[in-house]
């Protein structure tokens, strides 16, 4: 992308035009994501549950790059390339577990839980061995609430900086991330790139449209719908409705509780952290990027524990239903997108600024003139 591509695309933006369709299907343009977006940015790998004690451990892929998390000894989370400085095997094959040491499946060299290399067979042997030299390549980790994150770039900012006070307006609408417990994963591959399931959460103009319970629990139209944003987060809040929307004039779950608003919040690039009105849960929702057009879902979702199993049944259905919803429209829009044949699509701001301000961050971040510290 030249410097006056991104101009003129940002020009466009500005206007209420959408990125160039082709910015959804061109490999060259995913490789220059991975590379000034993915490669410099915060990734959600899963949640801290399982890594309570010393040893306990996840791998992941972040910007096709295998890492792995793990609790050292001194309760701290360390993140590294799991990448073997050996001959380049995989360190870690599992996707968590529990282990003292960090020892490679192929030929056996051990890192402990920092990372530093302790042993490798017949390593005595040559003469100028050092195991000092060959210490897994950190990488950074960072955590908000049970969710894990990693970040390839040793110099980016942390976490907070790019959360700023996200946690906090999230907490005076309700959202409550401790004292909550696990209530599941799930996770699914949707054929769609992974701007068009990010733009997708940032607009509930499809929601009265393509969501019919939902929109019997939430206020959906723009009044109701308030939409804010900062440089790397944005959030869209909206309240219960006074009584269910719809013929059937009943809310497809009990939405009695202490939480009275939805709340939907943003975080650059791709992790989006979201309640619903009820008993106190939340559920995070994340991408991870896997070709053009093919896209890793995840969903984490925590909820009180004193909720009636019922009602934690038909929350996870509602939400499920919500999600299905959405993959019909996203793998629809990337289809249309792949034409080519619409090359801007047009905005209402009114509704979608959040769009706006995702994609003028995606274009600030492949100008190429710009700042890598993205
Ligand atoms: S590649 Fe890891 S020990 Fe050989
Ligand atoms: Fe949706």
């Amino acid at each position: 992308v030249t410097i006056r591509e991104s101009l003129e695309v940002r020009e466009r933006l500005e206007s209420g035009a959408t990125l160039p369709a082709e910015w959804y299907v061109d490999a060259d343009v995913f490789r220059l994501e991975r590379e000034r977006i993915f490669e410099h940015t915060w990734q959600c790998v899963g949640i801290a549950e399982g890594l309570q004690s010393p040893g306990d451990y996840l791998t992941a892929t972040v910007a096709e790059v295998p890492v792995v998390v793990v609790r050292n000894k001194a309760k701290g989370l360390r993140g590294f390339v799991n990448v073997c400085r050996h001959r380049c095997s995989e360190v870690v094959l599992e996707p968590h577990g529990h282990r003292n040491v960090l020892q490679c499946h192929y030929h056996a060299w051990t890192y402990d839980l920092d990372g530093q290399l302790i042993s490798a067979p017949r390593s005595d042997r040559e003469p100028d061995f050092d195991l000092a030299d060959y210490c897994l390549v950190p990488v950074q980790v960072g955590a908000l609430g049970p969710y894990v994150f990693v970040n390839l770039d040793l110099d980016a900012p942390p976490l907070a900086h790019y959360l700023a006070d996200l946690p906090e307006r999230m907490r005076v609408d309700g959202l409550e991330l401790d004292g909550l417990v696990y209530n599941g994963h799930w996770e699914q591959e949707v054929a769609a790139n992974w701007k068009v399931v990010v733009e997708n959460f940032d607009e509930c103009y499809h929601c009265p449209v393509a969501h019919p319970g939902f929109s019997k629990v939430m206020e959906v139209d723009p009044e109701g719908y308030r939409l804010e944003w900062g440089t790397w987060t944005s959030r869209a809040v909206t309240p219960l409705r006074t009584y269910p929307g719809g013929p059937d004039g009943h809310y497809p779950y009990d939405v009695s509780g202490p939480v009275k608003v939805g709340q939907f919040a943003y975080l650059w690039p791709t992790f989006t952290i979201n309640q619903s009105p009820g008993p106190r849960a939340v559920t995070a929702f994340y991408m991870v990027p896997l070709a053009p057009e093919r896209t890793l879902l995840v969903t984490e979702s925590h909820i009180d524990p004193t909720t009636p199993d019922a009602v934690v049944k038909d929350r996870t259905d509602f939400t499920r239903e919500v999600f299905n919803e959405d993959v019909v429209l996203v793998e629809s829009v990337q289809r249309g997108l792949r034409s080519g044949r619409v090359r801007h699509g047009r905005l209402l701001l009114d509704s979608e600024r959040l769009i706006q301000h995702f994609q003028l961050l995606v274009s600030s971040a492949l100008d190429s003139s710009a700042d890598r510290g993205c």
